[in-house]
């Protein structure tokens, strides 16, 4: 019986003694796996893909980043450039004159009003009221006013010359009785003497979102 149990025993304790010695492998093996993807993993790539994302978007962010600045006296010009600021998650800026006009400055059937008056200069530069805008933080500028005198307000010759479009796309709109755009484009252009200038257009008031829309994807 002595001997029987001792046969029994002896591979036991063999057994016992070569899986203790597995498991005891096996632990030291993932702990060191494990400590290894400690020292590489959330280290190493994580934080490298981070930089790298986080660089991407804000080359995209900076790439879409869209102005859309505007002149208007009556109001007319200022609910088109709001669509378009909606149409495109674009900033909005107004361009207010220093002093106001007023519903006399505006009088197109007197010849010796403001407005007029400016329109015949060619050299007027009226002064602007509004805080400056960093035009440098934009790639594409919309930029709206309404058609005085079959072209573009004194004011805005003053804006566009103000600034450096450089690197910039300016895409012109305005809003008239009837008027097209004329040559405001090219006049502004030549005052800028910087910018890639785009052929611009002109809507009336009511113009629609979905309208915008469409005209905005024709330009790409
Ligand atoms: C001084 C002055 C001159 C204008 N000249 C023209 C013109 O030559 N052709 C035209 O179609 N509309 C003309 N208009 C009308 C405006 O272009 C039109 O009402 C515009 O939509 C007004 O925009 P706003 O409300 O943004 O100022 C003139 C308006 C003013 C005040």
């Amino acid at each position: 019986m002595k001997m029987i149990k001792r046969l029994l025993t002896i591979p036991m304790v063999f057994t016992m003694a070569l899986s203790l010695a597995s498991c005891g492998s096996s632990t030291k093996g993932e702990s060191a796996d494990s400590q290894k993807a400690e020292e590489q993993t959330p280290v190493e790539e994580p934080a490298e893909k981070t930089e790298e994302t986080a660089s991407v978007q804000e080359e995209t962010a900076d790439a879409q980043k869209v102005l859309v600045a505007y002149f208007s006296a009556t109001g007319t010009t200022k609910g088109v450039a709001e669509k378009i600021a909606s149409v495109t998650g674009a900033d909005l800026y107004e361009i207010q004159a220093a002093e106001p006009y007023t519903e006399a400055d505006l009088n197109y059937n007197d010849s010796s009003t403001r407005a007029t008056v400016e329109q015949n200069d060619k050299n007027a530069r009226p002064e602007i009221g509004s805080e400056d805008v960093s035009m440098q933080d934009y790639t594409t500028v919309y930029l709206g006013f309404p058609i005085w005198w079959g072209e573009e307000p004194r004011i805005l010759d003053t804006f566009v010359e103000k600034y450096s479009f450089e690197g910039i796309t300016v895409i012109p709109f305005c809003t008239s009785g009837s008027s097209p755009i004329g040559r405001s484009g090219s006049n502004m252009e030549a005052l800028a003497g910087s910018g890639t200038w785009l052929e611009g257009r002109r809507f009336s008031g009511d113009v629609s979102e979905e309208d915008l829309k469409s005209w905005i994807e024709s330009l790409n």
